[in-house]
């Protein structure tokens, strides 16, 4: 195995599948964990999932990433343009992460433009759907191995 990578997904990711297929697909979060898996597979890399609806449960698995994991990809859902709790739970893990989003939120609501992560990130993808994800592990991988 090349790196452990913690998919982290924060608030209402759970609810994909009911979530406006136009922005985020119709994958059920569960479809959306295995593909990824598959993906890591491929790429050679061990994952871990997390999810969560409750911003303190997320921040606490940030802290206990220490020695868990080689790298980070995740997808805090609102919490990414917010929640600088969040932001600085990443930062103290000092690890590389790539930050993901299904939709493209560029294109969308002014407010989504903005991510408070986005300086500690590596990596931002956005708009490219559970293929992102992909794009993400690859990229993590890129500086994993250095
Ligand atoms: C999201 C985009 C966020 O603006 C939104 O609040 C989400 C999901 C995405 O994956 O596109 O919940 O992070």
């Amino acid at each position: 195995m090349l790196g452990r990578v913690e998919v982290m997904h924060g608030v209402n990711l759970d609810q994909l599948g009911r979530r406006d297929p136009a922005h985020y697909g119709s994958l059920t979060l569960e479809q959306l964990e295995l593909k990824i898996g598959a993906d890591a597979r491929e790429l050679g890399l061990e994952v871990r999932f997390f999810q969560t609806n409750h911003e303190g449960e997320f921040v606490e698995h940030l802290h206990r990433l220490a020695g868990q994991a080689d790298g980070i990809v995740l997808n805090p859902g609102a919490w990414t343009h917010y929640s600088y709790a969040i932001r600085d739970a990443l930062e103290l893990t000092r690890l590389p992460a790539v930050e993901v989003h299904l939709s493209d939120v560029d294109a969308r609501e002014p407010w989504r433009r903005q991510s408070v992560i986005a300086e500690l990130c590596i990596a931002r993808v956005a708009g490219k759907g559970p293929d992102g994800y992909r794009e993400a592990l690859e990229r993590l991988r890129a500086e994993m191995s250095g």
